[in-house]
């Protein structure tokens, strides 16, 4: 893995994380979900609603030489939205963010991590220990409830 660095995300972040959450989406998740599902989804990480996150929730960015490669974040006991750009997926970055949310919350003494895993995503997820709780249906489409205990 190339030189990594992990910080937590603010305002000035809020342009450059929408993209990457926008184009990962659009590049990786259409493999499992319809064009309207896609829109909506983008829509859920246009620059205003990421901003209001970055005030609401902990939100980490990864960096790997400087460019900005991933995200994830933690709002009560849920993992939210990790996402890994594309050219950089399968390298462990998704691993480390994973990891690193989960020692936050172990900090924050959550006994149970919570998510919501896209089709795309729920494989990952069982590999890094998530148990499967329930498929759930949303206007954006399919997502899987997992979860973790965290020791
Ligand atoms: C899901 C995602 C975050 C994974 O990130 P990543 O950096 O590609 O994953 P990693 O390289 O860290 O993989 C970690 C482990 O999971 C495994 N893995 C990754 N993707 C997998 C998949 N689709 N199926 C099975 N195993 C998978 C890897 O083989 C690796 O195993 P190892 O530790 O034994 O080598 C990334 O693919 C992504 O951004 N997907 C699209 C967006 C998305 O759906 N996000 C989830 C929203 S809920």
């Amino acid at each position: 893995m190339k030189s990594l660095k992990i910080r937590q995300a603010t305002v000035a972040d809020v342009v450059s994380l929408s993209r990457l959450i926008r184009h990962t989406i659009r590049v990786s998740n259409a493999k499992d979900y319809d064009q309207k599902s896609i829109d909506m989804l983008c829509a859920i990480f246009e620059p205003e609603p990421v901003a209001e996150r970055i005030e609401n929730e902990l939100i980490l960015l990864c960096f790997a030489d400087a460019n900005l490669v991933g995200t994830v974040g933690l709002r009560g006991e849920y993992l939210r939205s990790l996402f890994v750009e594309p050219a950089y997926q399968g390298q462990g970055f998704g691993k480390v963010l994973t990891v690193r949310i989960e020692e936050e919350a172990r900090q924050k003494a959550i006994p149970e991590m919570m998510l919501h895993s896209s089709l795309t995503a729920r494989e990952f997820y069982a590999a890094l220990g998530y148990e499967f709780v329930e498929l759930q249906s949303y206007p954006e489409g399919p997502f899987v409830l997992m979860r973790k205990p965290l020791q």
